[in-house]
């Protein structure tokens, strides 16, 4: 990170020099520590639309032209070339694994994919109705309960064992509330498969039948699992870092950034696409849907995005993925994926949304390749939490290893009551 010339603020008569940061890519970002000290003022910025709430180092998005890259490297050739667990090892030790790397944490992930056989008793707590996200935020949570020779936050091989911990029982949690909720039996990991052929397999094997895993169906998830990875300070990634900041543990801190993630406007948005190609149904209502979207009646989900302002690069991977599953376990003739494709076509055509920089995001084509691959639409938000949490427990490590890390406490601008002396409530009204 390299400095340039200041920028200046004048406020009440006083001028501030403000020191300007440059990052490798992005914008500069202007250094406002010292602002409140020298004017007295604070900054306005709810959602922080223009705010830096850290310095960061794993993931990079120029939402203009579509780019997304982890630890420098492109989203496209890692979902092409790279595996979701090496991916994870690139999120959390910013460099891609030798061989010799690779082979000592695909063992410590493989080894730490069962839980305690007493929080098996979590899930026998909840309704057989209960939301798998509600499951989640709980399951997740209670794990600092179990595993407390890893909550040290500051001893470095306690971290690493956590982050491991979270990143290999994350897919055991998740299979246990889809089971659960259907009313079949857990099925334990099984060490010879891989991440994602592990996860499949304890979501839909039965013990009356032998499972097989499907190599596309397999491809497919472990691709979903790379694209939803990190997305650099999005809402529940900044939960986790607030969370994280006040020294809890990050069992607690995931847990947080999983209630985050639930909100239709983060995580849930797959299940609306979904929902809404159904309710299209055929392409010949497309145009009546568009015109519906045009007098603001309803959104076209899975499509604009806060900080893509072009194609999500996520999106063209999806898409392809999409194509794949449905030819393996579907039907190419999916009518829903006709109706996707025929929509993104006007839609990427039609002025409305040219002019409104709004394109498919990766939402669009998940919901479609997720419920082909047999998830129920209350699974799309947990696969997404799994994928996520390596994001958020590298994105944590970073925060605590940060020598400069701070509280997360923001400011705000009051506008209530002015000081007033109580009233006892005999002399009110
Ligand atoms: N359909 C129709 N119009 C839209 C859409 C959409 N999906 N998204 C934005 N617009 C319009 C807005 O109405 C607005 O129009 P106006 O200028 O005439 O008022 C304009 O485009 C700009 O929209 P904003 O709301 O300012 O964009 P913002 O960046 O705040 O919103 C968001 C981004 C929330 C993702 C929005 O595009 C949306 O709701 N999309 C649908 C939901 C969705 O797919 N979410 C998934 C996001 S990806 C993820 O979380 C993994």
């Amino acid at each position: 990170m390299s400095q340039t010339t200041p920028a200046q603020i004048n406020f009440e008569g006083k001028a501030v020099d403000l020191p300007v940061m440059k990052g490798t890519l992005g914008p500069d970002v202007i250094d406002i520590r010292k602002l409140y000290a020298e004017t007295d003022a604070f900054t306005y910025d709810p959602g922080f639309t223009s705010t830096a709430s850290c310095e960061s180092k794993i993931t990079f998005i120029d939402g203009d032209k579509g780019v997304l890259l982890h630890r420098g490297y492109p989203i496209g050739q890692l979902a092409e070339k790279s595996s979701f667990l090496e991916t994870c090892y690139l999120l959390l030790h910013g460099e891609l694994p030798t061989a010799a790397e690779f082979e000592p944490f695909e063992n410590s992930i493989t080894r730490h994919t069962m839980l305690h056989e007493q929080f098996d008793k979590f899930f026998s707590g909840f309704r057989r109705d209960a939301h798998p996200m509600a499951i989640m935020t709980g399951a997740v949570g209670a794990l600092s309960a179990f595993y407390h020779d890893s909550l040290d936050i500051h001893d470095l091989k306690q971290r690493e064992i956590s982050a491991h911990r979270l990143i290999a029982k994350m897919p055991t949690i998740a299979a246990r509330a889809y089971k659960y909720s259907v009313g079949q039996p857990f099925v334990h990991p099984l060490n010879k498969l891989s991440y994602s052929e592990n996860f499949l397999r304890m979501c839909f094997a039965v013990p009356a039948e032998e499972y097989v895993p499907n190599p596309i169906l397999t491809k497919a998830m472990d691709r979903i699992f790379i694209l939803h990875a990190d997305h650099e300070q999005n809402a529940s990634t900044s939960t986790v870092r607030l969370a994280g900041s006040s020294g809890a543990n990050p069992f607690a801190c995931i847990a947080a950034g999983i209630a985050c993630l639930w909100g239709p406007s983060h995580g849930g948005a797959n299940e609306e696409a979904l929902n809404m190609l159904k309710e299209i149904g055929t392409p010949e209502r497309i145009p009546e849907f568009i015109a519906g979207v045009k007098a603001r009646k309803y959104k076209l989900m899975g499509f604009g995005h806060r900080v893509y302002k072009n194609y999500d690069p996520r999106a063209t991977v999806m898409k392809q993925s999409a194509d794949e599953v449905l030819e393996a376990v579907g039907d190419k003739n999916d009518p829903l994926f006709q109706v996707a494709k025929e929509l993104e076509k006007i839609a990427l055509n039609d002025e409305f949304f040219i002019e409104r920089k709004l394109y498919p995001n990766v939402d669009f084509y998940s919901g479609i390749t997720l419920s082909a691959m047999g998830f129920p639409t209350t699974m799309f938000t947990v696969l997404f939490a799994l994928a996520r949490t390596v994001g958020w427990i590298a994105q944590w490590k970073e925060m605590i290893e940060d020598p400069g890390q701070k509280i997360g406490r923001p400011r705000q601008l009051y506008t209530g009551a002015g000081q007033r002396d109580y009233v006892s409530i005999s002399q009110r009204g």
